[in-house]
């Protein structure tokens, strides 16, 4: 090597060496936090509310499209596949559904939640259905023999009988699937497991907790279970909160602030907890909505790895990070030091 490539080479090593963290760039393969999310054709990602289904070693991204240009009488939701949870291919949308229960004007889908039923090999989508004052307050089910769709509108129906707003969406290791949903008049939400075809709710429900909790979302790590929600603010993000048992049906830790340092859960609100089970580490990822209720299709995603020991989670300050999916190993970059004036 030319000794002009060797100096070189020896600058740029004791750089990184001594210079500190906060001075290193984060490199283009980072996930940001707040930040505007492009596709990999470059379009803002449009997946809000969403949740994720892995399969055939592909994380595939669903959510809603809020996307202003879209036929106003319609609701969208899109699909994103990714093999490192940061590049997202648009896979189009996954559900095109003009107002299948006549809920009139304004009607609502929200928080599109997909399954795998190994019974029958057919897809099953969840969403939230209502009408424009959130009085019908339904799950509408949608199936497909494709994950990317299109999905087709099947039935809408109350979980267990019960008013059903938002809901959330678990497969535990054993590969048994769940919904978790929020029912206000019985102050409180709920987990009930899903039957093999995933298209109906089993009764009686496998957990209820009495506090009512909106963006309800499950996960099992390192032999515990935690659920997490925010409490009833509409649009507003408020302090997410989470609770801990080592079975489903308890017994439950108190809910807890899963991110302590801040008065709103950092501007988000909880959609998803991601388990990346890697060969080094699993790593749980909070997967929330920042939203912008006056133009919602410009939401943003809060997405980090939380801290989790001994039945206590923590969300930390959001910062640029990546994940390696293969070792499941995440490093954060501290934010960039602002400029000298
Ligand atoms: C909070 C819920 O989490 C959202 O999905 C949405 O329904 C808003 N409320 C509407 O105000």
């Amino acid at each position: 090597m030319p000794i002009r490539y060797c100096v070189r080479f020896l600058i740029a090593a004791i750089a990184l060496a001594v210079l500190p963290r906060a001075c290193i760039a984060a490199p283009h393969t980072t996930i940001r936090p707040g930040a505007v999310w492009l596709d990999k054709q470059g379009h803002g990602i449009e997946a809000h509310g969403g949740g994720i289904l892995y399969h055939d070693h592909t994380w595939y991204w669903f959510g809603t499209d809020r996307n202003p240009q879209l036929d106003a009488a319609k609701r969208y939701v899109r699909c994103y596949s990714s093999h490192d949870l940061i590049h997202w291919k648009n896979r189009g949308h996954a559900l095109t559904l003009a107002d299948p229960e006549h809920l009139g004007p304004r009607w609502v889908l929200e928080r599109p939640k997909a399954y795998y039923s190994p019974l029958t090999h057919q897809f099953v989508m969840y969403m939230h259905l209502d009408d424009a004052h959130y009085k019908y307050a339904h799950v509408g089910v949608a199936e497909s023999n494709k994950i990317t769709g299109p999905y087709h509108f099947v039935a809408s129906f109350r979980p267990l009988g019960l008013e059903s707003r938002d809901i959330g969406q678990f497969v535990d290791d054993d590969g048994q699937a769940y919904l978790v949903f929020e029912s206000r008049p019985s102050g409180g939400f709920y987990v009930a497991r899903l039957s093999p075809d995933r298209l109906s709710v089993r009764t009686p429900a496998v957990a209820f907790f009495h506090i009512p909790l909106e963006g309800g979302a499950l996960v099992h790590y390192d032999g515990m279970y935690y659920v997490m929600g925010s409490h009833l603010t509409g649009w507003r993000a408020n302090p997410n909160v989470y609770a801990a048992a080592p079975t489903l049906s308890g017994p439950w830790t108190e809910f807890r602030e899963v991110a302590p340092g801040s008065p709103n859960t950092y501007g988000g609100q909880s959609t998803f907890l991601l388990k990346v089970a890697g060969t080094k580490t699993s790593t749980v990822i909070f997967m929330g909505d920042i939203w912008k209720p006056r133009a919602l299709w410009d939401s943003r995603y809060l997405w980090m790895p939380l801290e989790i020991k001994d039945g206590r989670m923590l969300l930390p300050e959001p910062e640029p990070w990546t994940i390696n999916t293969k070792t499941g190993i995440t490093t954060i970059y501290p934010k960039q030091p602002r400029p000298m004036q």
